[in-house]
């Protein structure tokens, strides 16, 4: 009767070990896919610069539908991905800053340098 509970307390223990080991694994993987992406200082800067008057708080209403920089940290980590793309795809395609909004305001400007900063940290 002991020896028999003894094995069973065994099979129960590694049939533990095992599923824990799982859900970690699994955790691993889903968390690598989703870490948060926080916006360094050097592309902060670029982005306040350039995009800050429409997409900081305080900006314009449906800039900030869009994107509300000031509220980047409460984004989770899926929007985050989603919206860093989108921040790479409008500049180099020159969708933002707005042209009109550039017309009025040269210095938000992005050189080819700072979108080069800004659209590597978005793929990394
Ligand atoms: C003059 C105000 C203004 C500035 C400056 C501005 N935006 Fe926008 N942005 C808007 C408005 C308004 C919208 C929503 C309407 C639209 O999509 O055109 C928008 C939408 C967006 C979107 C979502 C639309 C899409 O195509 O995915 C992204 C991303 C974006 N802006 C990024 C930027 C970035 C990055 C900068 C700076 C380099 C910037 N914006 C500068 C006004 C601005």
């Amino acid at each position: 009767m002991k020896k028999i509970s003894l094995l069973s307390g065994k099979a129960i223990a590694a049939t533990f070990i095992v599923s824990l080991l799982a859900f970690l694994s699994i955790n691993a993987v889903v968390s690598a896919e989703q870490t948060p992406k926080p916006i360094p200082e050097d592309v902060l800067s670029i982005l306040n610069n350039s995009c800050g008057k429409c997409h900081n708080q305080g900006g314009s209403g449906a800039a900030l539908a869009n994107l509300n920089l000031t509220k980047w940290d409460n984004y989770d980590a899926v929007k985050q991905a989603k919206k860093a793309e989108a921040i790479c795809r409008t500049i180099n395609t020159e969708k933002m800053p707005p042209k009109s909004f550039l017309k009025k305001n040269p210095q938000a400007a992005l050189t080819d340098q700072q979108k080069t900063i800004v659209c590597n940290w978005a793929k990394e």
